[in-house]
């Protein structure tokens, strides 16, 4: 089967290649997916760029992705919830990264149907990104009438959780630049914030949640928008205690800047490091096919331009999601 692959760390154009390999084999538990279409996300350029070099052990070449959508053609023994012709949808653990691939292994205990009312591209931008919105919200209890602000609402990330965190009755402030105004403000976000023109800190402030995307600065910000004993919910900023215990991270101390400013405001620091979750994805299907969700798409690239489709991601200027189909080359 052909597969994208990571060879060794560098640029993404250096690093990346189409390769002719082994089609993957199952046992037990796990289901063979034809894919149809995988997502590119943040993760998977940085991983090429070596960034998570002390978190995950690699052996090149391997696989490049963790989104995926398509139809199951081989099942274990022991599968009982899938049979062969079902279209799915997941978000594959790390031990199957590989979804920009003709077909991808993997557990069946992580992988869902996928809604019945969207396109496999539409399904395979949804697993990463919706899941990680989910438990980043939920891990600091987002209830109705919460006042959140979710930074980056023209990403991955943001555009779900904006969606996602008005179906809780939440008041949504967001960020992006002007040129995503409108179509940030259609998701249902009651404050869309062009950070071009605008200070995010005079316009939302005193909030229960900050949900960080962004990292750096963004992160320490937080704590001067949040009302006290506020909460920030984060995916890029430095892991919490518990959380770098759960990722393996030996002697991890929360930065002393950070320790203080949690301090101060009395505030709840959570870091989220998206886990797999088939339930949560039943969920997702839920809420897409009820139109609580709408995926949103930035631009589809073949399977031979996927390279081109980790370039532009990596710009840091994708509009939604950024998709690789690939049943073209399945039909081929
Ligand atoms: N911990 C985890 O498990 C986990 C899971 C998923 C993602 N992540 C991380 O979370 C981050 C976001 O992921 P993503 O998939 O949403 O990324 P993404 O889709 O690549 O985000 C791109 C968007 O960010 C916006 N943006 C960039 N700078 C901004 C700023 N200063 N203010 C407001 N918006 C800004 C851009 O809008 P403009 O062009 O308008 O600036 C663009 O639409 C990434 O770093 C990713 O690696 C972590």
């Amino acid at each position: 089967m052909k597969a994208l692959q990571i060879t060794k760390y560098g640029e993404i154009k250096d690093s990346l290649k189409i390769a002719e390999i082994d089609t993957p084999k199952i046992s037990g538990s796990e289901i063979l997916i034809a894919v149809k279409a995988a997502a590119a996300n943040p993760i998977d350029y940085k991983i090429v760029q070596g960034h998570l070099k002390d978190l995950l052990q690699l052996d090149f070449p391997v696989g490049i992705g963790y989104d995926v959508s398509g139809e199951v053609v081989k099942v274990g023994d022991e599968v009982k919830n899938f049979k062969v012709g079902d279209e799915v949808f997941a978000r594959v653990p790390q031990e199957y990264m590989g979804t920009v691939a003709e077909f991808v292994a993997v557990d069946s205990k992580v992988v869902a149907h996928k809604p019945d009312n969207v396109t496999f591209e539409k399904a395979a931008s949804l697993p990463l990104t919706g899941l990680t919105a989910i438990q980043a919200l939920e891990k600091v209890n987002l209830k109705k009438d919460d006042r959140v602000l979710i930074h980056a609402g023209s990403g991955g990330v943001g555009s779900f959780a904006i969606q996602y965190a008005k179906s809780k009755g939440a008041i949504v402030y967001t960020t992006t630049s002007t040129k995503n105004l409108d179509w940030v403000k259609a998701l249902g976000a009651d404050r869309v914030i062009d950070y071009k023109k605008e200070d995010y800190k005079e316009v939302a402030n005193n909030l229960d949640i900050v949900f960080d995307t962004l990292g750096d600065d963004y992160t320490f910000e937080a704590f001067d928008i949040i009302k006290e004993g506020g909460r920030v919910t984060t995916i890029v900023g430095p892991p919490d205690a518990q959380s770098a215990e759960q990722m393996g991270i030996e002697n991890y101390e929360l930065p002393e800047k950070l320790a203080k400013l949690i301090e101060k405001k009395s505030a709840k620091y959570q870091y989220t490091w998206m886990q797999p979750n088939a339930n949560q994805l039943t969920e997702i299907k839920v809420m897409v096919e009820d139109r609580t969700i709408r995926p949103t798409i930035d631009l589809v690239y073949s399977f031979e331009d996927a390279i081109k489709a980790y370039e532009y991601l990596a710009t840091g200027r994708a509009q939604g999601k950024v998709i690789i189909n690939l049943a073209e080359i399945l039909e081929n």
